[in-house]
């Protein structure tokens, strides 16, 4: 299959990154980096969760960072939530999309949620037609799709049912987690394979952690089975706090030089986005987990000018213009 023309990166560093940092983040930092990466025109930003405060402390406060923040028009704004207590707050907030999760791994699901794979899923069924109702759409994730951190390998048939199940409970795009970041491409085909055996591979997204620096290759490998959206975390923030010992999401900055460098269209502008995760970096005082990021603060101590970005993808940029499919 030809790579896709366009693809949709889904920016997950505000919740899935900044939820595995050791003390919360303050609002205001929240808000700063939300406005900045719909500045660098990513079209889809995850910006927090409301889940509980006493198992995830790091994500208090989303709805005020939610109701802080500047919306422009054409970019969606999706809040993580568990249970119906987590829906309240979000329509609440007058949030207008929700990301539900389920995972592969019975262990997992009891760990991060307290409650079985099907008890989960029946939560959701609830969630998602009020959400519905309130005119709310809703994306769905499959954690542990490549293993998991207590029971290793996972069968891809489990992560294509759970899929399923979603799809059918009304998530329009299903995000598959390589939580622990163990996948190597061709795993990650075999898994998509069957995966899009039960729903339309146009729904479905990629969500790579990069605990052992595979997640460009998979990436890659799966673009060429018509993969098109793809979860990434500015400045490779995050991990997961139920999952020890993964590291970040793939980082956005190097997503979006591998896609430069295919000729995919995303509508991001590199140098913004790139002052975006500088700006979390800095405020967080650490080195960016991104390798952009890295080029360009070498660059600018010898006083180079420039994101380091292929010279024609930059001229064909287009800033401010977020793709919506
Ligand atoms: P629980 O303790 O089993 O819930 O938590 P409960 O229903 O028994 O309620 C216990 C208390 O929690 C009650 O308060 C509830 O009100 C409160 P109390 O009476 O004790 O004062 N509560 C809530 N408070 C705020 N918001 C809520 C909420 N629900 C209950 N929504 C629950 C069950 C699922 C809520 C809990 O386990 C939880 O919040 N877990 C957090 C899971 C999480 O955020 N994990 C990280 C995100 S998933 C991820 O990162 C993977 C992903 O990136 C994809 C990938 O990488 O694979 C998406
Ligand atoms: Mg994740």
């Amino acid at each position: 299959m030809p790579l896709p023309q366009r693809v949709k990166i889904v920016e997950v560093g505000p919740r899935d990154g900044l939820q595995n940092e050791p003390a919360p983040v303050p609002v205001g930092v929240r808000i700063g980096l939300v406005q900045r990466l719909q500045d660098a025109g990513i079209s889809v930003i995850e910006v927090g969760s409301f889940v509980s405060p006493k198992w995830v402390p790091q994500m208090a406060d989303s709805a005020d960072v939610f109701r802080g923040i500047t919306q422009q028009p054409g970019v969606s704004y999706p809040m993580l939530v568990p249970n119906m207590i987590g829906l309240e707050a979000a329509l609440a907030a007058g949030v207008q999309e929700i990301a539900v999760f389920a995972a592969a791994s019975e262990t997992f699901s009891q760990t991060n949620t307290h409650c079985s794979i099907a008890e989960g899923l029946t939560r959701f069924d609830a969630v998602i037609r009020k959400a519905h109702a309130h005119g709310l759409r809703v994306r769905g994730y499959v954690s542990c799709v490549l293993g998991c951190p207590y029971e290793g390998g996972i069968d891809s048939a489990v992560v294509a049912d759970i899929a399923r199940q979603l799809h059918e409970l009304g998530c329009y795009e299903i995000s598959l987690g390589d939580t622990i970041g163990v996948g190597t491409p061709l795993k990650a085909q075999a898994m998509v394979e069957r995966v899009s055996q039960q729903v339309p591979v146009q729904q479905l997204a990629v969500h790579f952690h990069d605990t052992y620096g595979q997640a460009l290759a998979n990436i890659h490998a799966v673009l060429q089975q018509g993969i098109a959206v793809v979860d990434s975390s500015v400045a490779g923030l995050g991990g997961c706090p139920y999952a020890r010992g993964a590291s970040g999401n793939v980082a956005t900055e190097d997503v979006l030089y591998l896609l430069n460098g295919l000729g995919i269209e995303t509508g991001i502008d590199p140098d913004r986005l790139l002052e975006a995760g500088r700006y979390i970096c800095t405020t967080l005082g650490r080195e960016p987990a991104s390798k952009l990021g890295r080029v360009h603060a070498a660059r600018a101590d010898r006083g180079a000018t420039g994101s380091g970005y292929p010279a024609k993808r930059l001229s064909s940029r287009r800033r401010n213009s977020p793709i919506t499919r």
